[in-house]
């Protein structure tokens, strides 16, 4: 076909759409298997090397090629694949070879959130995880989220927790395990998957009431608490105490009175009992706007400062600090 021939009138009056057809299968045999670096419900996640590139490989353990087991991979991978935002962990394909199936992401390589805060750091790491980057963490997992529900059709993520958000090398966080997203009907009762991990959960989600995109912002609100505080959600109460507790006792995680005030007033609204009460991640980040930005230790000082500094708790911050988005100033490693 000449030139020509694209601008006669006899065009077809479809208009032509740029189609982009991506395969995702990888070959097992080009994956460097390393060390085991989690543990899920559906198998086990492991660092490995893909084309001299360090990923994660996510392999589902019990292989029986089960119609199921199936279901759910296609399922995780078919979001997966359309995820394309700076706070949503990478897909990079998957191994569909029965037995072997597996997904394979991007390697990030702090692990996940829950881990960075609640278990043991050394002296630098702890002051580099000082109030200023741990606000801007926030606003990483407010982004992610945002995008999540903001697609089209919304994306519910249903287990939004810190062991489900992982965090690269410069502290960025992106959201991760889409396993269970979704309209699928998964509840704390029925599901092997959240056996073990109600401290993120709505009392609705507890109850297996129904629950919509609203159970998100709940679970959202305690890795706030947890990332204002630095604490383990519920750590003095086992599982079934937990259930109990918030899905059936109205009760809450406790704030700090030294807590900010905008980050309590958040925390309280996303822990509303009624899911319409609670804010959106949009009001959520507008909200993120008048939290003040604390001054960040650990780039301030010098490297004897830090260890004295990280020592102590939040500093408290003078209501004359500036107040603002966390969008800029991003400091890359520390
Ligand atoms: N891309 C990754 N980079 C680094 N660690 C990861 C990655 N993916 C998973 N992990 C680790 O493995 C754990 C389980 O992964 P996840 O995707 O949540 O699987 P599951 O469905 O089994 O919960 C995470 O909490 C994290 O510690
Ligand atoms: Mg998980």
């Amino acid at each position: 076909m000449s030139p020509e021939d694209l601008q006669t009138p006899e065009q077809p009056k479809t208009p032509l759409r740029l189609q982009v057809a991506v395969d995702l299968t990888i070959d097992p045999s080009q994956i460097l298997l390393g060390e085991r670096i989690g543990i899920g419900s559906f198998g086990e996640v492991h660092r490995a090397l893909w084309r001299g590139t360090e990923v994660a490989v996510k392999r589902f353990l019990d292989q029986d090629i089960s119609k199921n087991l199936l279901d759910d991979v296609t399922f995780e991978v078919d979001i997966m694949r359309r995820l394309r935002h700076p706070n949503v962990i990478l897909l990079m394909g998957a191994v569909t070879v029965p037995g072997n199936l597996s997904i394979v992401t991007e390697f990030l390589h702090r692990g996940s959130l829950f881990k960075l805060l609640h278990r043991e750091q050394s002296p630098a790491l702890k002051a580099a995880l000082d109030n200023r980057r741990r606000m801007r963490m926030v606003m990483d997992v407010i982004r992610g989220m945002h995008y999540l529900h903001s697609f089209e059709p919304m994306i519910v993520h249903r287990d939004l927790k810190s062991p489900n958000l992982l965090v690269d090398k410069s502290f960025v966080v992106k959201v991760c395990d889409f396993g269970l997203s979704r309209m699928k009907r998964n509840t704390y009762l029925s599901s092997k998957t959240n056996a073990g991990t109600p401290e993120w959960m709505a009392p609705e989600v507890l109850r297996n009431d129904d629950s919509d995109e609203k159970a998100d912002i709940y679970s959202f609100g305690v890795i706030l608490w947890e990332l204002a505080t630095m604490q383990e959600p519920w750590s003095g109460l086992n599982p079934m105490q937990v259930v109990g507790a918030v899905g059936f006792a109205g009760k809450q995680l406790e704030i700090p009175a030294d807590m900010d005030e905008v980050i309590a007033k958040m925390c309280r609204d996303c822990w509303k009992t009624n899911p319409r009460e609670r804010p959106s991640f949009e009001d959520l980040a507008t909200e993120m706007r008048s939290v003040p930005k604390a001054p960040s230790l650990a780039q301030s000082d010098s490297n004897g400062a830090i260890k004295e500094r990280s020592r102590l708790s939040v500093p408290p911050v003078p209501v004359s600090e500036p107040r603002g988005d966390w969008e800029d100033e991003r400091s890359r490693g520390w």
